[in-house]
């Protein structure tokens, strides 16, 4: 694996809760190298680096464009670090606009910006110009289905947004970046062992943990509950374009080339996944199919 110590750092500084982050340049591209989150339990680091690049790595393993990721370490004399480089994909004129900033711009939405209550995430879409309407909608729903297989608890609205090209003012989607709050990133060997060797725990972390950051009337989202109601018609046919593309042995090599996680991480990675997809990609899947 790359030590990213070694390389050149720039001022260039990003924000963000869940840990540190520098700026790095590594064959001569902008990286930002983002460093563990500290345990809730502050019991040490959390496993958010490998989850960003695992969640990352899915995400692109079904075709919804997404920042690069390495995973690499970060040594100094206070030891080793596992971190993960995600490709700066910024450039000069073209800078990251989250759904906070465009949401907080139309003024007559009920809501600020922050808010990520679905009705008023959905009421922009309509009444936002900037980008087409369901070009926009599809990214929403295709991330939401993505994060639903890799149990990602964090997509609040400045998690994913567009790339404004300051000279032509004009707004793209930008690719999918902060994953690193999925597939249980806090577990640490004594949770994952429980969660692997108890049906219950492991149905806990397929049917009710972890929830949506997007709420419907102020609960957050219950992955399972609202992809398998069929209700929401764009959810729907997002599952119907995603899940398709997913392939499960391929997602199991990608867990099984990292060369950082022992045998029982691995075997757990495999297990949230495979049972996700299933349990709710799949159900809800053949359950729309046979509409
Ligand atoms: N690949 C990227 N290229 C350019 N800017 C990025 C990239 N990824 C993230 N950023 C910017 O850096 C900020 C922090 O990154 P990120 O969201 O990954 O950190 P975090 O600490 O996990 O955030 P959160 O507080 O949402 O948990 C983002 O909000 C975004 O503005
Ligand atoms: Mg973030």
């Amino acid at each position: 694996m790359i030590d990213f110590a070694r390389m050149p750092t720039l001022h260039k500084a990003y924000g963000g809760a869940n840990g540190k982050k520098i700026s790095i340049v590594y064959n001569n591209e902008i990286y930002m190298l983002k460093f563990p989150a500290v345990s809730v339990k502050k019991a040490g680091d959390t496993n958010s680096c490998v989850c960003e690049y695992l969640g990352c790595r899915i995400f692109q393993s079904v075709g919804v464009p997404v920042q690069e990721v390495l995973l690499g370490t970060y040594t100094t004399s206070q030891g080793q670090k596992i971190v993960v480089a995600c490709k700066d994909f910024t450039s000069q004129g073209v800078v990251l606009q989250d759904f906070v900033s465009t949401k907080n711009q139309i003024i007559d939405s009920e809501y600020q910006g922050c808010k990520t209550e679905l009705s008023g995430i959905l009421d922009i879409f309509d009444k936002q110009s900037a980008i087409d309407r369901e070009e926009l909608s599809q990214r929403f729903w295709d991330m939401f289905i993505v994060d639903a297989l890799i149990g990602n608890w964090d997509r609040h609205n400045g998690n994913w947004g567009f790339l404004y090209n300051t000279a032509a003012d004009e707004l793209s989607l930008a690719p999918v970046y902060d994953c690193g709050s999925c597939l249980f990133s806090q577990a640490d060997m004594t949770i994952i062992e429980s969660i692997l060797s108890d049906k219950n725990e492991l149905n806990d972390r397929v049917y009710n943990r972890p929830t949506s950051a997007i709420t419907v009337n102020g609960k957050r989202i219950n992955y399972f509950d609202f992809i398998s109601s069929c209700d929401n018609e764009e959810c729907s046919e997002a599952l119907k374009r995603i899940f398709p593309k997913i392939d499960i042995t391929h997602l199991e090599n990608i867990i099984d080339e990292i060369p950082v996680l022992n045998d029982l991480q691995k075997q757990f990675y495999k297990v949230i996944v495979k049972q996700r997809y299933e349990r709710i990609l799949r159900y809800s899947y053949s359950k729309i199919s046979g509409k």
